[in-house]
């Protein structure tokens, strides 16, 4: 497999979205019309703004919305990421949040983010050829730079997991500069191609991915999800640093152990083991 950092073959990328005039909305019908899911999307909510699409769509889960439920925003004011950070989220990304119910979550809870990351890399080099690559616990790179991620939310009633918000953000059509505190290393799809994207095919991409990918989690374990993220993996070699509740590690990371677990090579020569439902900051050397 080519190193992380190599370029994309953009050779066969399909140009006519680029050569089109492109709706600057999102069209809902495109949507639904080529969507090709059982659950996922279904039904699909489109909103100009709001705060964040998890919250929009954690009022509609505690309203009893069903299993599937997707919700796109054009733009987020307060989107967030992980470990507490803003995500800026402009008018021409992809802001949307899916809601996962039932047997969908009780098997896969741990692996979320790792499989929604995998569904967004997968759908990006389907769809546009773009060669984008999972770094753990949750980023979706090209050529190193972050252009992609992932953050779940999820809610319990007792001691039952209810439902679990999988919220995924693309930086698609709009130049990295418009970020607010544009990350050095971070990337859009119309930086990487010069010029927009239907966002509508990728969308249907990504929710068709999902759903397959977590059909697989439930009938194949690991072992299905595992052998497809090797494929497209990037974090091997890395050097990170991981904060726990109680301490910190640093080291290179040397390979997933299952999904809910990395192993980490450690300076004293040891390799570690740590639950990345346990992670509360990891941060790479250099982005
Ligand atoms: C990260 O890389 O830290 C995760 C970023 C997740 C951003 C998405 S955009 C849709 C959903 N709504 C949010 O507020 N965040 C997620």
């Amino acid at each position: 497999m080519a190193p992380c950092n190599s370029r994309p073959n953009l050779e066969h990328a399909p140009v006519a979205a680029g050569r089109r005039e492109l709706q600057t909305s999102l069209n809902r019908e495109t949507i639904l019309e080529a969507l090709r899911t059982k659950h996922l999307g279904r039904p699909l909510i489109i909103l100009e703004t709001c705060s964040s699409t998890n919250d929009a769509a954690a009022r509609l889960a505690s309203d009893g919305e069903v299993h599937g439920l997707t919700v796109i925003a054009e733009e987020q004011t307060a989107g967030r990421g992980r470990f507490g950070r803003a995500w800026s989220s402009p008018r021409g990304g992809i802001w949307m949040s899916i809601l996962l119910r039932g047997s969908y979550i009780a098997n896969a809870w741990d692996s979320l983010a790792l499989i929604g990351a995998l569904a967004i890399s997968r759908s990006l080099i389907s769809e546009l050829n773009v060669v984008a690559r999972v770094r753990w616990p949750n980023d979706v790179l090209v050529d190193d730079r972050k252009l992609s991620g992932v953050l779940v939310e999820a809610k319990s009633k007792g001691n039952e997991p209810d439902y679990a918000l999988l919220g995924m953000g693309v930086n698609a059509n709009f130049p990295r500069n418009i970020i607010r505190d544009a990350a050095p290393f971070s990337t859009t799809l119309q930086d990487l191609l010069g010029h927009p994207i239907g966002r509508e095919a990728i969308i249907c991409a990504i929710l068709s991915e999902t759903e397959n990918l977590v059909d697989l989690m439930l009938s194949r374990g690991p072992s299905g999800i595992l052998e497809l993220l090797e494929k497209v993996e990037c974090s091997r070699g890395k050097s990170v640093k991981v904060k726990l509740q109680d301490r910190e590690i640093s080291g290179v990371f040397d390979g997933y152990d299952g999904l809910a677990r990395i192993r980490l090579a450690t300076g004293s020569g040891l390799l570690e083991t740590v639950e990345t439902s346990s992670v509360v900051l990891a941060e790479y050397t250099g982005a």
